[in-house]
């Protein structure tokens, strides 16, 4: 049962790159390694679709981040072109209601049938760079403008504990609605949207970080405020907390040797992720 689950093939690494040269230095030096990519707005906007063909070229998945938030017409032909174009995993946000995600799943399905493979649409719940005050500022906190400005809140204004969670899972609730296959959420709202919607229904999860101990021991590293990313994880702790697949970027593309940041952080998975669970 321990080896059962291949973790390699359910890390997506993050290209967040502005051209091909540094991909393919990146994809070299994980050859072997790394079998799926995300290729998200940096990239795809310097590069288009070279980007993602030259992924899929390579044998490897590609996961089009691109997050799509628009009218329903719009999104749904955006997500025909991403099926055209090669993407394995399509994104857009929940936020953009069940009409639209509806026309992104129909748009899915359609591209599916043309590509003769399944192709996964899944919905962003409640980005990860976001705390739970942030999402207090933005969505609750509109009462008082000069308040919010100064940094205090009105009557809601104190920073509710644990209201990303009860967003996300909310927003996930509207993309298992729409029939999505799944979302983006943040580790620690995935155990309790799988508990609430099913195993099948699958989350991805970004906001990995790690610290590494002078044993080499990978332990969490919450509450860095230099970092945008706030509701984090470690690799470990997310496939714990039931995640599909997690996303890593900078952890890997910023490390010296990329290649052995993948090594250490698979061992650690290995060691630590309960695959009785999974
Ligand atoms: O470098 P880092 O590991 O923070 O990169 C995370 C990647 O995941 C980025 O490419 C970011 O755009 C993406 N992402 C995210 N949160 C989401 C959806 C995607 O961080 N909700």
């Amino acid at each position: 049962m321990k080896n059962s689950v291949n973790f390699n093939d359910k890390i997506i690494i993050a290209l967040d790159y502005d051209g091909l040269k540094p991909v393919k230095n990146l994809l070299d030096k994980l050859e072997g390694r790394a079998f799926f990519y995300k290729v998200g707005f940096e990239l795809f906007t310097s590069c288009g679709e070279k980007s993602v063909k030259f992924i899929k070229e390579r044998g490897c998945k590609v996961f089009l981040d691109l997050k799509y938030h628009d009218i329903p017409n719009t999104v749904y032909k955006a997500v025909k072109a991403a099926g055209r174009v090669g993407a394995d995993i399509i994104n857009v946000h929940a936020s953009g209601g069940t009409e639209m995600m509806s026309a992104a799943k129909k748009a899915a399905d359609e591209a599916s049938e043309d590509a003769g493979r399944h192709i996964d649409i899944i919905a962003v719940t409640v980005l990860t760079s976001l705390s739970d005050g942030d999402i207090n500022r933005i969505f609750y906190d509109y009462n008082d403008y000069e308040e919010v400005m100064q940094g205090k809140g009105n009557e809601y204004g104190v920073c509710k504990e644990g209201i990303s969670s009860g967003l996300a899972l909310h927003l996930a609730r509207l993309a298992k609605i729409s029939k999505l296959d799944g979302v983006v959420c943040s580790g620690r709202e995935s155990i309790n949207i799988k508990k609430t919607f099913g195993n099948d229904f699958k989350t991805v999860t970004p906001g990995i970080r790690t610290k590494t101990g002078s044993d080499n021991k990978i332990t969490n590293c919450a509450n860095n405020s230099e970092d945008d990313q706030k509701r984090v994880m470690t690799p470990s702790e997310a496939f714990n907390a039931a995640a599909d697949y997690i996303v890593i970027g900078r952890e890997i593309t910023g490390a010296a040797d990329p290649a052995d940041a993948l090594d250490k952080i698979c061992a650690d998975i290995k060691n630590n992720v309960n695959t009785q669970k999974i």
